[in-house]
């Protein structure tokens, strides 16, 4: 609770954030922790996040929770992630109760069945949720995305001429979603790692040194107050 008394109230927001949730495996290596102790804490980080972003009144958050290329780790490493996730969608507390409207995008078929049947509940007990549009991106890659929609623009016969940038956004995951203004990355990297790499392309971005576990609302404010100082062309002048 204590963390939202001194709630900063903006007067602009940026609509839709993006949080690249990395920096987990070393936090928990800073403290002699196994890496699975880095997800915990980050998966708690994520939660209280959320809850901030949705008192603040930001409209949309999407945030990286596993990539396409994640696969690569050790089994023991994905099947923890995969456990932390399912403990998440089991507690509705973290959506439905804080009216947050929960949606994951990614390519979900791929996953466990009792996780498609979480991941289906987790969405329809909060599609009535008026509060943050919280995207959970998950066996997400962009490029994986965008042959996706290319498949299914292909199936739906539409004729070449006809496709247009609207047709390729309306097959994404994202369809009906506005592009991320802001686009944050925490634990020193400075790159997307495949993330929204179509709806991006017009994104502000904000790199930090911070760990994810240790990403704090304040840092949150920090980062839009950067952004709102930002001036945004769009190719204009
Ligand atoms: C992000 O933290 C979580 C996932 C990618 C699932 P990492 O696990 O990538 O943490 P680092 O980058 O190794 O510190
Ligand atoms: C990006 O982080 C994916 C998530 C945070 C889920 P990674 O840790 O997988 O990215 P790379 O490998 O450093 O690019
Ligand atoms: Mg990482």
């Amino acid at each position: 609770m204590s963390i939202f008394k001194n709630k900063k109230s903006f007067e602009e927001l940026p609509t839709h954030i993006a949080i690249i949730m990395d920096g987990n495996g070393r936090w928990a290596k800073k403290r002699s922790l196994p890496r699975t102790a880095g997800h915990a804490a980050g998966s708690k980080n994520f939660k209280e996040i959320a809850r901030y972003a949705n008192k603040i009144g930001l409209k949309y958050l999407t945030v990286y929770a596993f990539s396409t290329e994640n696969w690569k780790r050790p089994k023991d490493e994905v099947d923890n992630i995969m456990n932390i996730l399912r403990d998440y969608l089991k507690d509705a507390k973290n959506f439905k109760d804080e009216n947050i409207r929960v949606k994951f995008i990614g390519d979900i078929d791929a996953l466990d069945e009792d996780i498609r049947l979480l991941i289906d509940d987790a969405e329809k007990e909060s599609e009535n949720a008026t509060g943050l549009k919280l995207n959970i991106a998950l066996n997400y890659g962009g490029r994986d995305e965008i042959v996706h929609a290319v498949k299914k623009i292909v199936e739906s016969g539409i004729p070449a001429d006809m496709i247009n940038e609207d047709t390729i956004g309306n097959n994404l995951y994202t369809a009906g979603m506005p592009d991320p203004d802001f686009i944050i990355r925490p634990s020193g990297e400075y790159r997307l790692s495949n993330y929204l790499i179509w709806q991006s392309a017009y994104a502000e971005y904000w790199f930090s040194d911070i760990l994810w576990p240790d990403f704090r609302p304040k840092h949150l404010d920090m980062a839009i107050e950067d952004y709102l100082k930002r001036n945004r062309r769009y190719g204009g002048i």
